[in-house]
């Protein structure tokens, strides 16, 4: 039995991989460390709160005793960081957040991760990291683990930093750390502040759909659980210091995506209560600052090394995504109305 610590696992991604190795493997044992900000939703581990297997701890990542006290206790085998403040438009309203939990949040735990390997426990230390680190591309070619860091925003900037740090600490003390970045991620579970899951909210609700600029930037979509599954074999099989691209080949303009949403809807539901296709609710608004054009990705290597390649493909995933959020409309009516928090204060304000 492996003990996995993950941080940030009440978000989007981290909860899809807690359930992914509760459900999928019999050998993991979870402890799941989050600060449930407004992206911490406890619903969506709701399940697992009986299963042995499962251990939520409510705390922050940047608490140097509480990373210390949970190493100690817990003895985990593997940390894997999730959590991050994590949308872009928020970092360039009010970066400090970003410094806070990405940068010095990443390094406290590096730092008890350090204090814990010296003192003889064996460890890796997985940083959940973006291909925002990049920056942007034109219209041609791809990030590989090679491409210089140019991060753009603050998010990204901040993640990039991040990842330097993981770096340096596998460099420097020889620690046994790992990077994956990976591309923009879609799926159940996904805050309504993001794309997809904001225009199937609006488009549900008959609310106009914010498009920035020309809607011409291209974006990479991963299914979730691929990304879940890649971090999975990076985590029990890559070699220490390792970095890896994960990225889904599924590259699409964000207009482009809205429609594909939008018409998706339609033939589920029919056109609107005032008989317009919901494309009609598409509102072109002022461009996001410093919007990068282009992201994608090359995932040869981790294909390469670990024999990992995404088996879902947009049409299908979207499809799937749709369903999820069609089939689950008290959470996202939950999370829209803020009421989820409530869950959350009933449940740990106590403690
Ligand atoms: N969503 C994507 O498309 C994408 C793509 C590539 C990489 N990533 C990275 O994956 C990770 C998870 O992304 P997500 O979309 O699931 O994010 P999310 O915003 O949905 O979830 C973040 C989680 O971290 C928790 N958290 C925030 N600050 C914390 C702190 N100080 N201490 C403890 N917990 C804290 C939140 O409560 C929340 O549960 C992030 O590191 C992000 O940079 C995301």
């Amino acid at each position: 039995m492996k003990t996995v610590l993950v941080t940030g696992g009440l978000g989007f991604i981290g909860s899809n991989f807690i359930r992914l190795l509760l459900k999928d493997f019999s050998d993991y044992k979870v402890i799941n460390l989050d600060a449930v900000t407004y992206a911490g939703n406890p619903e969506n581990l709701k399940e697992l709160e009986s299963d042995i297997h499962y251990h939520f701890v409510h705390g922050d990542i940047g608490n140097r005793q509480l990373i210390d006290t949970l190493l100690a206790q817990e003895k985990p085998d593997i940390i894997v960081n999730f959590a991050a403040e994590s949308h872009v438009d928020r970092s360039i309203s009010g970066p400090a957040a970003f410094i806070e939990t990405n940068i010095v949040g990443t390094f406290t735990q590096l730092e008890a991760f350090r204090s814990y390997c010296s003192a003889g426990n064996r460890c890796r230390f997985l940083q959940v990291s973006t291909d925002e680190v990049y920056g942007s591309l034109g219209a041609e070619g791809y990030f590989t683990e090679t491409t210089p860091y140019s991060p753009n925003s603050p998010y990204a900037a901040s993640k990039a930093s991040a990842d330097h740090l993981v770096r340096a600490y596998h460099h420097t003390y020889k620690l046994d750390t790992l990077i994956t970045n990976c591309s923009n991620n879609y799926g159940p579970y996904q805050f309504p502040e993001k794309l997809i899951p904001l225009m199937i909210s609006n488009a549900l609700e008959g609310r106009s759909l914010p498009v920035y600029g020309d809607g011409k930037n291209v974006r990479d979509w991963l299914y979730v659980e691929d990304h879940c599954r890649a971090l999975e074999l990076v985590m029990r099989a890559a070699d220490p210091g390792q970095t890896y691209n994960i990225g889904g080949h599924n590259e699409m303009e964000n207009i482009a995506l809205v429609r594909l949403l939008c018409n998706s809807l339609d033939r589920r539901l029919g056109p609107l209560p005032d008989q317009r296709p919901r494309t009609e609710l598409i509102t072109f608004v002022g461009d996001r600052q410093g919007h990068d054009q282009r992201y994608a990705i090359d995932a040869e290597k981790i294909k390469h090394d670990l024999n990992w390649e995404p088996q879902t493909n947009l049409a299908k995933g979207m499809e799937m995504t749709i369903d999820w959020y069609l089939d689950n409309q008290e959470w996202l009516k939950q999370v829209r109305d803020g009421s989820y928090q409530k869950y959350y204060h009933e449940m740990y304000d106590q403690r």
